[in-house]
Formats: C-alpha cells, structure tokens, sequence
C-alpha cells in the first residue's frame, strides 16, 4: 500500500495556512509600530484610535448597539458571563460539541458547566437543556454555535423563555451566520466572537463582545480595563452610566492592543466576499464527500445561513480503529483530518469526556456518540476548486481501502451512530 500511496495524486496546500494580512492593515500596524502607540488608550483622540473604531464598526457589522473588544473570545465569553451577574458556584449550561475554552470561560467566571447533550445534527438537544435546565436551577444558557452549526433558533429561544433562561452566544465560528434572517450574536442578551488567526477574522489574538444593553456594555468596559479613558470608546453608553459603575467593577485587564485592531479593520471590511468564498469551499467539498455512502454530513435547515471556514462531517459505521487508519491514509496524501472522537485530546480538537476540570457531567452518552464519528477538514481560503475536488477523492478513496480491507477479514466496523 506503501508504493501505491507514494504514486497517488497529494494536495500540496498547506491547510493550516492563514489568509495574509491585508495591505492597508500591515501598513497601518508600520504606522503603530512606528509611533509606538500600541496600547488602545492614549493621548490621542477617539477619531485615531483603532481599537475605537474597529469597535464601532463591528457593532454596526453584526447589528448590535455597542462593542467591547478584548484581548481573546474566551475573555468576551468569560466578560459576558460577569455582566450578566454570574456569582461564583452558579450552573451555566453548555452544548456538549463545544471547544475547551467555552467551558473554560465558565470556569474563569467561576462559574459552573454543566453540559447538554447534542443531536446527530450536531446541536443542542432541546429536550436535554430542559432537563439540565430544570435539573440545575440555572439561569444562562452559554449557546456555543461551534463550528458554525447553528441550533434551530426558535427552539431555542422558546426553550429559554419557558424555562428563564439568558443567552449569551458563542459566535467563535459563526460570523456572518443567520438563522431566519436574523443575524447569529444577536438572539442572546450577549455575544462573543473570537479574532484568534484561525477564525473568520485574523489578528492572532482577538474578542468581541457585543450586547444592547447600556449597563452591561458599562460593566464590560471597565470590566475589560480601561483605566478611567472610557471617555476613548465610541461604541458605549452615555459618560454617566459608565461612571455610575466606575467603582463597583474590578479591571480584569482584557484589552485589545492597536496593532490588532490595525490588522482587523480591513479584514472587516473585505468579510462578506470572504464568507461567500469560505461557503463555497465549504459545499464543494461537502457535496463531493457526501457521495460516499459512509459519509454523512448533518442536515442543514432552510432557516439556516451558515458561514464555515471548516467541513464537518460523520463516518458512519466504522470503529476506531478504522478511522484512524481513514485518517493516517488521507493525512499521507496531504488532507490532515481532525477527529473528535479520538482517545486523546489533540490540536484545538477535544470533547467532553477530556474536560475532567469541569466537573462530573454524567455519561453524555448521546454527544460522545455522535463525536465518535465526527470528523472536521479545515479549508483555508487559498484552496482552490481543483484542491477541494482532491480532497474529496483523498478522503473517499481512503474509506473505501479502509472499507474493502475490513471486507477482507470479514469485519463489520460498528453500527452506524451520528
Ligand atoms: C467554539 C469556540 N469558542 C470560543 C473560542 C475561544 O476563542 P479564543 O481562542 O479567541 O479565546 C474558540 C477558539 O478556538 C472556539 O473554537
């Protein structure tokens, strides 16, 4: 099999590599790095500050009324949670298919996790939240939209209004997402996005936290650290609302540098074409690997406008072993496969039995079978369609040797879950 892989057709892109920064962005950070003003606040006035207006921007952006940009999406996830009064020991309930840092948050507001379970579509099951929801007493629901797989919204939000619940969304894959025309991150009371270099917005390092309320948008300010320079934010509530809160709200010091800033408002601006062209990698790739029978990509709802920077999918029937032996042939062809069911927690790629710090969770049967099988390929936007099409093949032509070799030895993989 050995010489046989060595003869095959490889993807040569490197699927980890990043979108370059834009010109007027690198420019602009010279500019920054020149003068040295690296920090957000200054003696300098709003209309110059980058981090100011990035703010501003991305508020009108996503459709809210204020913005706070912060140094991580973990740190707007952990602020949204302080703002809505969060005390420490309380249950803050999560989907199960999230990544570490969302139970992490919690964990940083010190808070607690408590779990729900998933469907075979990969989102919040509804009859779980409200178990778990009335089970735990309680009173925010952390909706994590991970890898952009939205939840039916009006599910949702009934779920949450039947049972009290506050909703802070978790927007780290789903900018530009939309659930029946509404805009994903604004259905919560907050919302938080992530500007980390694998994201839909690239400054290394990176949050925001978006909200509509002008009390809380307070809070997050000072909350985020800015040293009585309030005053420099153009996306916040009037001066007096902010200084009433002034000495009630400790900095945590999770400000966003100018040089980020620098480097994201051009980014921004250039989005909607770069989310069209992240859509149609994403259902190239995804139509071609759903013409193998032992690949099933979740159902999408016509209520729903995705936005993935990243394909997901399930193989069905086959143990592990067998996936890994799928995976190692499609990484030996260039295509690096990332598996949420593997054993060990690897490369941004976890699930919630790795997540002992968040406490017992009970068996999460229902997540951990459908995570059994779900697989993610990561698909930057210099792929081209040549690159999506073999990539396909790469992962089509992997199953069916993994396939015909179990027919070999008469092996029947597992029933099929997911
Ligand atoms: C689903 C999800 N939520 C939140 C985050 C946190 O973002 P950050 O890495 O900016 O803290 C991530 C990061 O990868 C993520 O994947």
């Amino acid at each position: 099999m050995g010489s046989d892989l060595a003869s095959m057709p490889r993807l040569t892109r490197d699927l980890t590599e990043p979108e370059p920064i834009p010109e007027a962005g690198i420019a602009r950070a010279v500019e920054l790095m020149r003068s040295g003003r690296l920090f957000r606040y200054g003696e300098m006035g709003a209309d110059q500050n980058d981090v100011a207006l990035l703010e501003q921007e991305f508020a009108a952006f996503v459709g809210r009324r204020y913005c706070v940009a912060v140094n991580s999406g973990g740190a707007a996830l952990c602020l949204a949670l302080k703002v809505l009064d969060v005390r420490p020991g309380d249950p803050v309930l999560v989907n199960g298919f999230t990544l570490a840092p969302v139970p992490g948050a919690i964990l940083h507001a010190g808070a607690l996790p408590v779990l729900v379970e998933i469907g075979a579509d990969y989102v919040i099951d509804c009859d779980d939240l409200r178990r778990k929801a009335r089970a735990s007493g309680a009173r925010i629901l952390l909706l994590s939209h991970m890898r952009g797989h939205i939840a039916d919204m009006d599910a949702v939000m009934a779920a949450c209004d039947e049972l009290g619940l506050l909703l802070v969304e978790d927007c780290a894959h789903a900018l530009c997402a939309s659930w029946g025309g509404r805009t994903i991150g604004t259905f919560g009371a907050a919302a938080a996005f992530s500007a980390q270099t694998y994201k839909h917005l690239n400054a290394g390092e990176g949050g925001f936290l978006v909200l509509d309320d002008p009390d809380r948008a307070a809070r997050a300010i000072l909350h985020s650290g800015s040293y009585m320079l309030h005053g420099q934010h153009l996306s916040a509530p009037a001066p007096e609302v902010i200084a009433a809160w002034e000495e009630e709200t400790p900095n945590f010091s999770m400000r966003m540098t100018a040089l980020a800033a620098a480097l994201l408002r051009p980014q921004l601006r250039d989005l909607p074409r770069r989310a069209a062209r992240w859509n149609a990698i994403h259902d190239r790739i995804g139509r071609a690997i759903a013409r193998s029978q032992h690949v099933r990509l979740p159902p999408r709802s016509p209520r729903e406008r995705y936005s993935a920077t990243s394909v997901q999918f399930s193989l069905l029937g086959f143990a592990d072993d067998e996936i890994a032996a799928v995976l190692d042939l499609c990484a030996a062809r260039g295509l690096p496969i990332k598996w949420f069911g593997a054993g060990r927690q690897r490369g941004f790629t976890s699930a919630p039995r790795h997540w002992r710090y968040a406490g017992e969770q009970g068996p999460m049967r229902q997540t951990h079978a459908v995570l059994a099988g779900l697989c993610d390929i990561r698909t930057p936007l210099s792929l081209t369609d040549e690159d999506c099409d073999l990539a396909a093949e790469v992962l089509r032509e992997a199953i069916e040797t993994v396939v015909s070799a179990r027919a070999g030895t008469g092996e029947t993989g597992r029933a099929a879950t997911g």
